[in-house]
């Protein structure tokens, strides 16, 4: 069985027919072919997956599409402005925050809602952001 789901996605209005198994990111990679975020685990711990619904970071394995139905999702393909980088992007970019670069999408899209919301994070508040 399929169900019919819309939302917002980068500011465009997507839709699209999935199963009712699919998970955010599925939908995001294998529909509308927005492969910046990524699935490092299976366990939903790793946050590679991070993307903003609403506004706020989510991991997108751990969500199923249906449910998500009206939303806004926000992609690490949407952040910069163009050819513009996100200052959080040219943050890591500047101080090569990234090891071998498959995890730093979720790892700027979970950072760029931590300061969002926390102007001056602990340590554990870094740490724990993304549950
Ligand atoms: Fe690891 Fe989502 S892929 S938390």
């Amino acid at each position: 069985m399929t169900y019919s789901i819309k939302m917002t996605v980068n500011g465009k209005e997507v839709a699209g027919e999935v199963e009712g198994r699919t998970l955010l990111v599925q939908f995001l990679r294998e529909h509308l072919r927005l492969t910046g975020t990524h699935v490092g685990c299976d366990t939903s711990q790793c946050g590679a997956c991070a993307v903003h619904v609403n506004g706020r970071a989510v991991k997108s394995c751990s969500l199923l599409a249906t449910h998500l139905d009206g939303c806004e999702v926000l992609t690490i393909e949407g952040l910069a402005d163009g050819d513009k980088l996100h200052p959080m992007q040219e943050a890591f970019k500047k101080l090569h925050g990234l090891q071998c670069g498959f995890c730093t999408p979720g790892m700027v899209m979970s950072a760029v809602d931590l300061l969002k919301n926390k102007k001056n994070p602990s340590d554990t508040e870094i740490r724990e952001w993304l549950e």
